[in-house]
C-alpha cells in the first residue's frame, strides 16, 4: 500500500494517506472565531488526504491560549464554514478536533469565582508561559456527576456545530493531558464513583463522548486521538497497555472512521503500543510522531499503519502532498511564529 492511495475512513473516503495533524496556531480572533487568515492557511494545505483542525474549545469554560478557537457559538461556526467551505472548494476533507482543557486551564483565564475543573482535585504539575511571566496550574475543582452529564451534552452540541460549519466528521481530543486523557489515566484520576477506578469507569467519559456524537453525526464521522505516552504535565497511567488496550477496543466495536495514535518514532521499540492497539482497534490507524516520508513509506507499505500525520511538516510545507509525490526538499519550520500571530510564519511558506 502506498501513502499517495486513497482510503475509506468509516463514512469519508479521502484522496491519499497524508494527514495534517491538529495544531494550534492561534491565529483566532478574540471571540475566539476562526479569522479570514485562517481560512488561507487551511485552504493552502488542502491537497492533504485529510486535514484536522487546531483544538477547538467546545465550552466557554475551556481556555487555551489566546488566539485559540472555540465551536460553541454561531458566530464561530459561521466563521468555520468560511474554513471549510475554502477546504472544500479545493477537493479537501476537513474534520474539527474538539477539545476541553480541564485542569489545564489557567487560573488567570477564568473569570471571578470560577476555578478550572477535573475529574479529581490534583494539579497538573508544571505551569504555562502567560504575558504576564510563568504560571503554574491551580488545584481543579473535582466534577460532579450532573456537571459530567453537561459536559458530555456540550461535546455533543459542539459536534452539532461542526457539522453545520461543513465539517465532514470530528476528532475528539483525547490526547497532551487535557481533560478526556485527565479522564482516562489513573494518575489524575482517583475518583471512586462510576467515572473513576477500573479502565471501564475511566474510559466511561470518553465513551459516552462518542456516543453522544454519534446521535448527531454517524460513528463513521467521529475520530479520536490518543497519546499513550504523552507525559509533558507528568500526567502517569500505571498500566497504559491495558488502559488503552480496552478504549481501543471499544471505539474498534463502534466502528468509528479512525484512530489517531501520537506515538513518536524515537520511543523505545519495547514501550510502543501503535501496532497492538491497531490490531485491537481493526479499523484505520493514523500515526503521528516525528515522521519523515521514507518512514512513513516504511509503515503504511509494511502495515503497521493505515495513515501518517505530518506535524511541523505541514506548518512548513502546505504543499507537502506535491513536495513528497517529487521527493522535493521540505522548507524548515520556524517556531518563533507557531503562536505569534499574524501572517508571518503562517500563511507565507512557499509553494514549490
Ligand atoms: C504548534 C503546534 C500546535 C499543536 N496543537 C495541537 C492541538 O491543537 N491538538 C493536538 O492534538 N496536537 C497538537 N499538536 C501536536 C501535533 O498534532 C503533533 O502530534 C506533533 O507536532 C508531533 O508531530 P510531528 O513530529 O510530525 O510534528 C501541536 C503541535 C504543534 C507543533
Amino acid at each position: 500500500m502506498s501513502l499517495f492511495s486513497p482510503i475509506r475512513l468509516g463514512a469519508v473516503e479521502v484522496s491519499n494517506r497524508i494527514v495534517m495533524p491538529p495544531m494550534g496556531r492561534t491565529r483566532a480572533d478574540k471571540d475566539r472565531a476562526p479569522t479570514a487568515l485562517m481560512e488561507t492557511y487551511y485552504a493552502q494545505r488542502a491537497s492533504a488526504g485529510l486535514i484536522i483542525s487546531e483544538g477547538s474549545q467546545v465550552s466557554p469554560l475551556s481556555i487555551s491560549r489566546p488566539g485559540s478557537p472555540a465551536i460553541h457559538n454561531d458566530a464561530q461556526v459561521a466563521a468555520w464554514r468560511r474554513v471549510t467551505d475554502a477546504v472544500h472548494s479545493r477537493n479537501g476533507r476537513i474534520f474539527q478536533q474538539l477539545s476541553h482543557h480541564g485542569r489545564r486551564v489557567l487560573q488567570s483565564r477564568l473569570t471571578e469565582g470560577q476555578r478550572p475543573i477535573g475529574p479529581s482535585a490534583i494539579a497538573a504539575p508544571g505551569f504555562l508561559e502567560t504575558k504576564a511571566g510563568k504560571e503554574a496550574f491551580a488545584v481543579p475543582r473535582a466534577l460532579e456527576i450532573p456537571e459530567i452529564v453537561v459536559l458530555v451534552d456540550e461535546y455533543g452540541a459542539a459536534a452539532r456545530n461542526a457539522e453545520a460549519a461543513g465539517f465532514d466528521g470530528v476528532e475528539i481530543h483525547g490526547a497532551s493531558g487535557l481533560l478526556v486523557d485527565q479522564f482516562l489515566r489513573d494518575g489524575s484520576n482517583k475518583r471512586t464513583d462510576r467515572y473513576g477506578g477500573s479502565v471501564e469507569n475511566r474510559a466511561r467519559f470518553l465513551l459516552e463522548i462518542v456516543d453522544r456524537i454519534a446521535t448527531v453525526l454517524e460513528f463513521g464521522r467521529i475520530g479520536v486521538r490518543l497519546a499513550p505516552h504523552f507525559q509533558g504535565d507528568l500526567i502517569a497511567d500505571s498500566d497504559p497497555a491495558a488502559t488503552f488496550g480496552y478504549v481501543a477496543a471499544e471505539l474498534g466495536r463502534r466502528r468509528i472512521a479512525y484512530l489517531h495514535l501520537v506515538e513518536p518514532l524515537s520511543l523505545a521499540e519495547d514501550k510502543r503500543l501503535a501496532a497492538e492497539l491497531r490490531r485491537t482497534f481493526g479499523g484505520p490507524v493514523i500515526v503521528c510522531g516525528e515522521f519523515t516520508l521514507a518512514d512513513a513509506q516504511r509503515i503504511v507499505a509494511e502495515g503497521g499503519a493505515d495513515l501518517v500525520a505530518f506535524g511541523r511538516a505541514y506548518i512548513a510545507n502546505p504543499d507537502l502532498v506535491e513536495r513528497f509525490r517529487s521527493d522535493a526538499p521540505l522548507n524548515v519550520p520556524d517556531p518563533s511564529t507557531f503562536y505569534s500571530g499574524g501572517a508571518e510564519g503562517y500563511v507565507d511558506y512557499p509553494t514549490l
